[in-house]
Formats: structure tokens, sequence, C-alpha cells
């Protein structure tokens, strides 16, 4: 039986795989600080410690007691990491250093982290595979990156062992409704389900790489089971192209109710097209994402 520490426990992803790990018997430790996580989230079996991940001395002392680490903690939203640029750094970078450094103490614990698809920035040369050009566009995207060169450092000079996973849009029960992956789905879903009308920036053309938390889970899970890994880099994405405009009609169609659709203009800054190549993460971890959308729309819609 192991022993992991999940940073970020509580929150939407986070919360899904300590269900998971408590689920096959494993023993979870959770450092959240509650800033957006809840602690009815966590499955009663974890552990949880209210703290903060960049805090190096309690990270220390978790990591000693855990075989290897899940880290998922971080300010996830693009908008307070704009406002809070410092303050939100500290959690998403120095937080991960933090991690990989405790993980180098306790004798080189495995690291599985999250990064994000916020690494490509408007990269329109879709689907992105996990050697095309990196241009983040948000001080978020820039510390993801930052995570990303930290974990080849963290198993070049260290000898830690890590994984990063580049997210898309992650979606499923328990996400946040202000989520800037999938808070789409949560804004239309109350406001058709009210009759009420929605608003669509541009045609609704633009495409976004939807994949459902459970196939995210088993990711973090085969890289856990693998080893934990040289410090490389996987998308965990789909490669299927959802419109958000077959993302309203979708939302209508299970919720027996109409869209009415205004169209607005498009926003300034807004990703036209997010779409990921899974090819390396399948051959690496034979976990292809297997939940198709409208399933796991369905489950989402259900738990709404
Ligand atoms: N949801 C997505 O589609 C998506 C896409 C790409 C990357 N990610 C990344 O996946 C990870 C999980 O995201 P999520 O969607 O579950 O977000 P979330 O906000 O639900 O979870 C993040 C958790 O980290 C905790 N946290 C924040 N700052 C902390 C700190 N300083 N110390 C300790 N805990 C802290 C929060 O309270 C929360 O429980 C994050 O690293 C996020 O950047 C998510």
């Amino acid at each position: 039986m192991a022993h992991w520490l999940v940073t970020g426990g509580c929150g939407f992803i986070g919360s899904h795989l300590c269900d998971a790990l408590t689920a096959r018997g494993d023993t979870v430790t959770i450092l959240d600080d509650m800033s957006t996580g809840k602690r009815e989230n966590a499955p009663a079996e974890a552990e949880v410690v209210e703290g903060d991940v960049a805090d190096a001395a309690l990270v220390r002392r978790l990591m000693e007691k855990a075989d290897g680490c899940f880290h998922l903690a971080a300010v996830a939203s693009v908008q307070r990491c704009t406002e809070e640029w410092v303050t939100s750094h500290r959690t998403n970078l120095t937080g991960t250093i933090t991690v990989f450094d405790a993980a180098r103490q306790a004798g080189g614990r495995p690291v599985i982290y999250a990064s994000s698809a916020a690494v490509y920035g408007d990269n329109p040369d879709v689907p992105l595979d996990e050697d095309a050009r990196t241009r983040p566009l948000s001080a978020y995207g820039a510390d993801k990156l930052g995570c990303e060169l930290h974990g080849r450092v963290a198993h070049g000079v260290h000898g830690v062992p890590n994984t990063g996973f580049r997210f898309f849009n992650v979606f499923g029960p328990r996400q946040d409704p202000k989520s800037p992956y999938s808070g789409v789905i949560a804004i239309f879903t109350d406001r058709i389900r009210a009759g009420q009308g929605i608003t669509i920036f541009g045609n609704g053309e633009q495409v976004r790489d939807f994949v459902y938390v459970g196939d995210v889970v088993r990711h973090l899970l085969a890289a856990m089971d693998a080893g934990g890994g040289e410090g490389a880099v996987f998308n965990v994405c789909t490669g299927r192209k959802t419109s958000v405009l077959d993302l309203a009609n979708t939302i209508a169609e299970l919720s027996d109710a109409e869209a009415d659709i205004t169209f607005a203009e498009p926003r300034a800054g807004d990703i036209r097209t997010s779409l990921g190549d899974p090819a390396k993460a399948n051959a690496a971890f034979n976990v292809p994402a297997e939940t198709d959308f409208r399933s796991g729309l369905r489950l989402t819609l259900e738990s709404h």
C-alpha cells in the first residue's frame, strides 16, 4: 500500500485523483490552502493538511512520509494570475520548485505535476504536439512553462523522477463554474436550463479540446505507476474538436431545452483554436482519453 502527497487535493482535478487513490486502497495526505478547494471535495479517508505549497518546511515534512507527490496546487485562474502577479507566481512556480526540492531532500521521491496547454499561447498550428512552439500569453502560462523547465532541472541535476502534464480543457463534476477552461459549460447550462439566452462571442466556431476529468486521473496514475518519469512533458487531451456552438447545442439537447443564442463581437485576446495531439502520451502511458464529450457532459450536467 502506497502513501501519496496530493497538493491541491481539495480542488476539482485533485479531488477526483484522491477518490481514485483511496478507492484502490492507497493512503492520501492532501496539502491545500482552501483558496478555491473545498474540504468536502476530499474523500473521507484522506488526511487534509491546510497550508501553503510554498511553505518549504511543511512540504518537506509531508514529503518525507510519502512515497511520491501529485502536485496540482495552483492559482488556476488566468485572471487572478494577471491581477495577483507576484502572489500567484509564488504559488505557481515557487510552490512547484518547493515540491521538487522537498522530493530531492527526501531522497528522490517521484513527482507528477500539472502544467497546462496555456504554455502554447495562441498557436494556430494545430493539433499541437509537445514540440510545438511555446509562447505563453499570461503570467499563468509563463509560470507553467517555468514549472516544466524546473522539472527538467529536477530530473537532470537532482535525480528527481518527474512528469509534467499539459492539461487542455478539463471538465467534469465539481469543476469550478468560474474556471477559464470549462466555466463556459456551467454558464451555458445555468442559462439554458433557466430559459435565458446565451451570448457567444464571435461566430461560435472557436474550437476547444475538452478532456474528461476521469481520463486526466488515469494519466496521473499511469505516470506515477511507471515510476515518475525523466522530466518529460505530455499533452493530456483528446485530439477532438468541440466548437463553442456544438457545446451550446449539446447542452441544450441534453437538458431538453432550446438554446437561444445571440452572437456578439469576438473578444480581444480570445484564442480561436486550441487542440492537442495526444499521440505522445498515448504511446507512453497507453491510457487514451476514452470518455467521449457527450457522455462526459451528461455526467457533468447530472452533477451540476
Ligand atoms: N481545470 C483545467 O482545465 C486545467 C487545465 C490546465 C491546467 N490545470 C492545472 O491543473 C491543476 C488543478 O486545477 P483545477 O482545475 O483542479 O483547479 P482548482 O482551483 O480546483 O484546484 C487547485 C487547488 O490548489 C489549491 N491551492 C491554490 N493555491 C495553493 C497554495 N498556495 N497552497 C496549497 N494549495 C493551494 C486550491 O485551494 C485548490 O484546491 C492546477 O495546477 C491547474 O493549473 C487545470
